[in-house]
């Protein structure tokens, strides 16, 4: 038996970051929505825990125990004394190291996927438990949809969304380290007093209306600064996005993936084009969101939402 679990990206449309706390991490108003791009986990009994990954930058992908599906299978057997022997497959579509929480959705799929396939059967709140522990951005690839992350970004609040938004995504030459941008956040705000981070009711209500102009009058991200500090060349793929007729330009998360986002499907495409030929980044991509959380793929032409079965796409 095998189990495949599809997670999606997301991108922060608002990522208010307070000072750092005694344990080094900071609290965030992180409002997050999920896009359909994913990333495809199978998981597969096998003889010991192993990893594999195929897709654009596969080779940059770690397959021991550091990557957070196969940490994620250990955590889950630790707790259900399931010793976690399976072959772990990562169909990788998400951008590496991108701000768009790749690893993370490769870390909730997987929790998922083994979830199922061991039947251990965890409860709701006990996967978001385990997804905390293994990353900030991790409980929203569960759940997916739109959410405010407060805390560190874990605890999460489910949002309304009105509409489809749609997004260009452009990948750049290299990859940006998170805690290496929270670290020249800190060092930039040296001295200022940080007010504590809220959501912005002007975002929230611009979600909730699907009003892609009132969202990118919102959107925000005060990791935006440092990610341009420590990578000063993207200033040039966001003022190509933004000539091209994004509604907003903005770094997704701690970057360095830029986010355009686009009055309409045809606006995307104009961008994406307008983009891939400006020299200014490496791919581009779009997709719209707000998209699932992990879903379980059932063999066949059925997708599987935990605790409901909806049609797949063209299937009556
Ligand atoms: O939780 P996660 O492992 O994804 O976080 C990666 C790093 O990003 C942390 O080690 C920390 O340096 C930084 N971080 C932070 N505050 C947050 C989330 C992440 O400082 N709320």
């Amino acid at each position: 038996m095998t189990v495949t679990v599809r997670a999606p990206a997301k991108v922060n449309v608002q990522l208010s970051v307070g000072g750092a706390r005694p344990d080094g991490f900071h609290d965030l108003a992180n409002v997050f929505l999920a896009v359909g791009l994913y990333d495809e986990v199978t998981v597969t009994p096998a003889d010991e825990l192993s990893v594999t990954c195929v897709g654009t930058d596969a080779d940059q992908v770690p397959l021991d125990v550091t990557n957070l599906a196969a940490r994620a299978a250990i955590e889950l057997g630790r707790r259900y004394g399931v010793d976690p022997r399976v072959h772990i497959h990562i169909a990788k579509d998400i951008p590496v190291a991108g701000g768009m929480a790749g690893g993370s959705a490769d870390g909730a799929a997987a929790l998922l996927a083994c979830d199922t396939l061991w039947g251990t059967n965890a409860s709701r709140g006990e996967l978001l438990e385990i997804c905390a522990e293994l990353g900030s951005d991790v409980p929203f690839a569960l759940v997916g949809g739109a959410a405010l992350g407060l805390g560190r970004g874990e605890r999460l609040k489910a949002l309304e969304v009105g509409g489809t938004f749609h997004w260009v995504f452009a990948s750049a030459h290299r990859g940006l380290s998170t805690p290496a941008v929270f670290r020249e956040f800190d060092r930039m705000n040296e001295g200022v007093r940080i007010p504590e981070p809220v959501a912005s009711p002007e975002l929230l209500a611009a979600l909730a209306k699907g009003d892609a102009a009132a969202l990118a009058g919102a959107v925000s991200n005060d990791l935006q600064p440092a990610a341009l500090s420590l990578f000063p060349e993207l200033s040039r793929t966001l003022a190509a996005g933004r000539a091209a007729g994004a509604l907003a330009a903005l770094v997704s998360g701690s970057g360095p993936t830029t986010a355009f986002l686009a009055r309409d499907p045809e606006s995307a495409d104009a961008i994406a084009g307008a983009l891939s030929a400006s020299g200014t980044c490496r791919t581009v991509r779009t997709a719209s969101g707000a998209a699932p959380g992990a879903t379980v793929l059932a063999p066949g032409a059925t997708v599987l939402v935990p605790g409901a079965t909806v049609p797949a796409p063209g299937a009556h």
